[in-house]
């Protein structure tokens, strides 16, 4: 009983130190790797529905959109300390100074990409291109949106 007692103590413990300690060197990589992980399966959502729908295959439409409301779900808020806003991940970091202005503005980019890759899922539930299409636009301008606040261009 003890043991498992001090065993949970540890646990707790080493995850929030892990949590803690992300360099920001880190978070800039793990930001990155996130959007464009998303990215790849927009990508695979667009070439299937809007560009060669006689490609279309509902299942890795309905996992696309599932990987993409996953990690905008994920708590990506927690990559972006004071620390990382500028320095190099994979590459130069892009975040605007704002993005840390403007926390409620952020947050509500965040929250409509959230709510719109979690309708993209249940859409692309329903098999229908015309709608999967519709509601990957809203996706699409969801992710727009943050970037031309607060990305800076290429
Ligand atoms: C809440 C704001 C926000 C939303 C929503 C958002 N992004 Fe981004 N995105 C950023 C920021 C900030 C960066 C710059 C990250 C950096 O370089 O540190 C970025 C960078 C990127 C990059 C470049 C990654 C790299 O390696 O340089 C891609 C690709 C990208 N986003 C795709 C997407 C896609 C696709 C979506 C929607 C599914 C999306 N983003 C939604 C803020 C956002």
């Amino acid at each position: 009983m003890k043991y498992k007692v001090v065993l949970a103590v540890c646990i707790v413990a080493i995850t929030t130190a892990a949590l803690a300690q992300i360099k920001p060197e880190d978070q800039i990589k793990f930001r990155q790797s996130g959007y464009t992980f998303m990215a790849w399966n927009m990508g695979k959502i667009k070439n299937q529905v809007v560009e060669h729908p006689e490609t279309y295959n509902k299942e890795q439409v309905i996992a696309a959109a599932n990987v993409i409301a996953a990690i905008s779900s994920s708590g990506m808020g927690a990559l972006f300390s004071p620390e990382s806003a500028t320095g190099k991940g994979w590459k130069e970091t892009r975040v605007k100074p704002e993005f840390f202005q403007q926390p409620d503005e952020v947050k509500k980019h965040a929250m409509a990409l959230n709510k719109e890759a979690k309708a993209l899922v249940q859409v692309a539930d329903s098999g229908d291109i015309g709608a999967i299409k519709t509601q990957f636009t809203k996706v699409f301008d969801a992710c727009k949106g943050c970037h031309d606040n607060f990305r800076t261009k290429d």
